[in-house]
């Protein structure tokens, strides 16, 4: 293995808040000059290997987009055709992969498989999603919050449903960005307990959701079963049904409340469609800033000096 331990991004902690505030700036410097067609390419000859284990449309799109327009390029590995999936020891492939390309994301299951595949890296690796977390969204979201309201600090932000990847980051999310967090999940369903207390009284777990959405300033929620989940689909049907973000529950919080959505989302199950398609919803300028926040990841991964 090499000396020098690259720089990872497998949660929102492996960076500063100062360093998340500085991305989320120029993420939206990168998405002013993309609109403008200004062509900036500081990654010609840098390769990201983009190591998918579960599907995917906006994470792929986004990273293969993002390293073409920066003027390098990226691999898509699927298990299915590596030797990844032939069962090659994980720290074997991470050994191999990271002496040919510059910088790896993967989405996979369990978040020890990452840490692990990190451990063995020579280059940077991303967390592309896993059981535990999703960071790169919460990147796309407090980017789109910025943009639409301004700095989210002190701000109360509500998130209905799973105590899931999704609702983990944004656990992280309000430590590194300073909100609190009102998470209103149904019994059996809660987040990680060690993740929720390390981050003390930023966050609190109601059964009530009118009571987690009241006077929020962003109302966030996700799917109810999660890929890897998909047979527990009927069952959480239930357990979720009084979970609905609804036009009441937009209602109850404050009146500039934004909504939003990871996507891919289920209209008329965790969200109404008059909730996600009406104007407070930023779901796709959400979506889109998957790409201009994960471009200033990679800039700042791959060509930051302060490591
Ligand atoms: N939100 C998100 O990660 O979407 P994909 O699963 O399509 O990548
Ligand atoms: N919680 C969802 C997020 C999808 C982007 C999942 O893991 O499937």
């Amino acid at each position: 293995m090499n000396d020098t331990q690259p720089r990872h991004f497998l949660s929102l902690l492996d960076l500063s808040s100062q360093e998340l505030t500085d991305l989320i700036d120029r993420a939206i410097e990168l998405k002013r000059m993309t609109h403008a067609s200004e062509i900036h390419a500081p990654l010609k000859q840098k390769n990201l290997g983009m190591v998918f284990e579960k599907s995917s449309t906006r994470t792929r799109i986004s990273f293969e987009v993002g390293m073409t327009q920066l003027g390098g390029h990226a691999l898509f590995l699927s298990p299915r055709d590596t030797q990844l999936g032939r069962g090659e020891p994980i720290e074997d492939s991470a050994r191999v992969m990271s002496r040919m390309v510059d910088i790896i994301m993967i989405r996979t299951f369990e978040q020890e498989k990452l840490e692990r595949f990190a451990e063995y890296s020579q280059v940077p690796v991303i967390n592309a999603l896993t059981d535990l977390y999703h960071p790169c969204q919460l990147l796309a979201d407090m980017q789109t919050y910025v943009e639409h309201r301004g700095s989210i600090q002190g701000k109360t932000v509500a998130w209905i449903g799973d105590g899931n990847n999704m609702c983990h980051s944004y656990i992280n999310a309000a430590r590194q960005f300073d909100f609190q967090l009102s998470i209103a999940c149904p019994e059996g369903y809660d987040p990680d307990n060690q993740i929720l207390t390390a981050a003390g009284d930023r966050c609190r777990v109601t059964r009530d959701p009118m009571a987690a959405a009241k006077a929020a300033d962003l109302v966030v929620t996700d799917v109810w079963a999660s890929m890897g989940q998909e047979e527990e689909q009927q069952q959480r049907e239930k357990a979720f049904s009084d979970f609905k973000v609804d036009e009441a529950m937009m209602a109850i919080a404050n009146p500039d409340a934004l909504f939003m959505h990871c996507l891919p989302a289920h209209r008329g199950e965790e969200v109404s469609a008059a909730v996600i398609d009406a104007p407070d919803s930023v779901v796709w300028d959400e979506a889109e800033n998957r790409l201009h926040s994960q471009k200033a990841l990679l800039e700042f991964l791959l060509l930051s000096k302060q490591k």
